[in-house]
Order: C-alpha cells, then structure tokens, then sequence
C-alpha cells in the first residue's frame, strides 16, 4: 500500500537549513522537496528554488504543490511570512512549522520577551525597559545593580546589539548612544537594561503546537570568534550535544519552571504558536534562568541537536497540527554530536569571499558536512558567506567526537579557512 507523501518546502540558505534539509529527506514519507533559496548542500538532497515577495511564494506552493512548510530563520518570522500563508484562502492548509508574527515578537522584541517572562513568572535576569522618555529612569536603575551591565537593544540586531559594559559611566554612556544616537538603529529605540548573571549558559528545544511540546537534545554553543571565549561574537563557531554538564534534576527544574510556564503562557495570552522555541539558559548555581528566547532553531545547534533524533521527521512535524505530539516518543541517539564551524578569514569582520572549496570525497556514516556559506561557481564550489560549513560527527566518546569534527575540519580546505580549535574543551573537562 502506498502512503501519501508529503511535499515539503524548507527556508533558508544556512547550515541549520542544511541540516533540517537532511533531517527531512530521510523521512519515508518526504515526498518531494524543495529549499528557498538553499545552498549547493541542500541541492544534493533537495531541489533548490526561489522567491522574491511573499505573494510569490503563495505561487511556489501552489505550483509545487507544498504540503508542508519548515521556515529556518526569524526575520521571515517576524516579518509575517506565517501569517502571509495562513490568511490566504489558497494556502491555509499547508502545515507551517513556525510560529505567526505575534509569537515571533519573543525573539523579535527583548521587552516581548521580558514582560511575558515577567508575566508568568518565568525566571530571568532583573530588568528595565527605557525608551527616550525615561532615560533618567534607566539611569537609576543601573545606579541598583552591580557591575557587569547587561544593555540589550529591544530589535532584532544580527546578533549583535547585547553590551555588556564593566564601568557604570560607560553603561550610562551607551544607554544614551543606543537610544538617542540610535547605535543600533531602529532596534535600540528602546533597550532592556539587565542584570548581570553569572554561570554556565546552554540551549534548549522545545517543538510546540502551542498546548503540546517535545523537549529536543540539549545542546552548548560557542559564539565567540577566539579560542577561550574571546573576541568579538559571531553567529557561533560550533557546538556540542547533549549539554552533558547539566544534571537531570537542572533539566527537570528547566521544564517545571520555565518550558511548562512557557506553553502555558502561550496559551494564556492567546498566542497561537507552532514551531520551535530556543531557550538559552544560563545556569546559576544550578538554578536555570533565561537568557533569551528565540523563535526558531538555533545555528549551528541544529547541526548537533538533528542528527541525535531518530524520530521520523514527518511524523513530528504532522503530530502538531492533528494534537497527536503527546503520543509520540521521541528517539534520542545517545551518542554525543559535535560541530567545529569552518569560517572565512577575518571573519566576523570583513571576509573575502569566492574561495574555492575542496571536499573529500568520501566521509564515514559517522560524519556530516553541513554548508552555510557557501555557492556553486562553474562546476565548483567556493564561499559566500561568513560561516562556511559545519562539521558534525556522531561517536559514544565525547573525545571521540570531536576528533572525527576537526579531523573532517583539517581534510575541507579554502584559502583563509579559520576554525576555533577548542569547541567542547570546556565540556569534556566539566563530565
Ligand atoms: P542574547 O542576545 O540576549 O542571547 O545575549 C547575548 C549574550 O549575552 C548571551 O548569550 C550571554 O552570553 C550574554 N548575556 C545576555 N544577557 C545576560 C545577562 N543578563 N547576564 C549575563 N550575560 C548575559
Ligand atoms: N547559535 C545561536 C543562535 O542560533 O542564535
């Protein structure tokens, strides 16, 4: 007997795209599958196309008769393209793993985020939001707390509008720069200033239909350029899953307190959500605060947190729109799976691209290789973006693992290849 297959329709271009791609494909009931706009990766596995305006993916889907959509990053997200394909009549049914405007406005706006934390009693970092008209108030607070402070510009900022200042003047200084001389443009109008909290920080994953949700793999990101966490921030330079240093009671305490307050709030402020949530965490003397929410999965803990579910990816994702999450047990793999980011020199500051990349032929079943930023130039493939390609591997060992990742690592080359060489040091030393 035949099953009806599920065309799907993935969107994005990076390494997290690839990996949700991979997932996918291997679902036996993955009919056909496309990727807007993908990467020479995903054109592989799927079939690449494009869309300019959301009205011209409105024609995509009908022409190529999507049953599915997964949206991979947050600005179509917060730009509306959930809500776009919901409120017209001709493809309201397709199933979009991702949530509508309102519910993206926790990754998309920090004081979203904070009130509905504040709201449900989610724990979190202390805070004030400050706009133009109480910039004196701002100041005040930052008089209350302790150094380190915590400025975050409320928009969305390419990862990029978070200080965290030492001196008191300083702060002040910036609070002012941020608003008033809009350093981050638009999305400093307003800033969330914050205490400080000190310990570990990790990422979790829930798969939600706004009432139901499947808690992912854990996993630890590392997001500065250098090694031992220095230098400037960068969309993340690798990572590793699970977050094997946090404790089965940490994780017990992360779901009471904060991922059931979370579904539950969802459900209280009628904000019809399904997709992902990205908890970052950071844990404080073993108790587990939030750092902030994302909307979406994170890059590059996709490239770790998807090859650990063995669960069939279209059987996950339908179980959320029938109310059928509960019933399913999720798969885990137990094995450890690593990833070392391969980026362009000078990178996350100005970069050369057009680099011709060389791959190996042939990797073991136990290795993966996901591009991020990369293109298909002649018959080769070169760069194009600041993070290359991902390197995962799956192994029991933990040293193992990362052994396989650098080892895929050194065997990839490109001019100005650059890769940190320290990802899950930290772990390994802490299980
Ligand atoms: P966010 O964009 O909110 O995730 O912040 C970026 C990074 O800044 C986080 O991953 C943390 O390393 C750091 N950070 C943010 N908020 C705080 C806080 N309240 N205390 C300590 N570190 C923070
Ligand atoms: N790796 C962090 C993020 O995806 O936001």
């Amino acid at each position: 007997m035949s099953i009806n297959k599920t065309n799907v329709l993935v969107i994005g271009s990076g390494g997290r795209e690839h990996a949700l791609t991979w997932y996918i494909s291997k679902s036996v009931q993955c009919g056909n599958l496309y990727v807007a706009s993908g990467n020479p990766g995903t054109d592989k596995i799927a079939t690449n196309v494009s869309f300019d305006t959301f009205q011209d993916l409105v024609k995509l889907c009908l022409d190529k008769d999507i049953d599915m959509i997964v949206v991979g990053p947050e600005d179509p997200l917060d730009q509306g393209i959930v809500d776009f394909i919901k409120n017209n009549d001709q493809t309201k049914h397709i199933k979009v793993v991702g949530p509508k405007q309102l519910g993206a406005q926790l990754e998309s706006s920090k004081d979203f985020a904070k009130e509905f934390m504040a709201k449900h009693n989610i724990p979190t970092a202390k805070y004030l939001t400050v706009t133009k008209d109480n910039i004196s108030e701002g100041e005040s607070f930052l008089d209350t707390l302790n150094a380190p402070y915590v400025l975050k510009a409320d928009g969305l900022a390419a990862g990029k509008g978070v200080l965290i200042l030492e001196s008191l003047q300083e702060a002040k200084s910036e609070l002012n720069n941020m608003i008033l001389e809009s350093k981050f443009g638009e999305a400093s109008s307003k800033v969330v200033i914050e205490e400080f909290l000190s310990g570990i920080e990790l990422s979790t994953f829930v798969l939600t239909n706004g009432s139901q949700y499947k808690i992912l793999p854990t996993a630890k990101d590392y997001k500065r350029i250098g090694e031992g966490d220095t230098g400037l921030n960068t969309g993340g330079m690798g990572a590793v899953s699970p977050a094997a240093f946090v404790s089965d009671e940490f994780l017990n305490k992360v779901e009471e307190r904060i991922i059931k307050p979370t579904i539950n709030g969802l459900e209280k402020d009628q904000i019809d959500y399904v997709g992902f949530i990205f908890i970052g965490l950071i844990s404080v003397n073993n108790e587990p605060y939030v750092i902030e929410y994302n909307v979406r999965m994170g890059d590059p803990e996709t490239e770790v947190v998807l090859p650990r579910i063995k669960t069939d990816a279209i059987t996950l994702f339908s179980s959320l729109f029938d109310n059928t999450l509960d019933s399913i047990e999720l798969d885990i793999d137990t094995r450890f799976c690593t990833t070392v980011m391969l980026v362009s020199g000078g990178y996350p500051e100005t970069y050369a691209k057009g680099k011709l990349i060389e791959i190996a032929n042939s990797i073991s079943n136990t290795e993966l290789i996901f591009h991020a930023g990369t293109s298909s130039q002649n018959d080769t493939i070169v760069t194009s973006g600041g993070r290359v390609i991902a390197c995962s591997a799956l192994d029991d060992d933990l040293k193992t693992c990362l052994e396989k990742s650098y080892k895929l690592a050194h065997s990839i080359k490109f001019q100005d290849k650059n890769f940190r060489s320290d990802i899950g040091q930290d772990v390994l030393n802490l299980i």
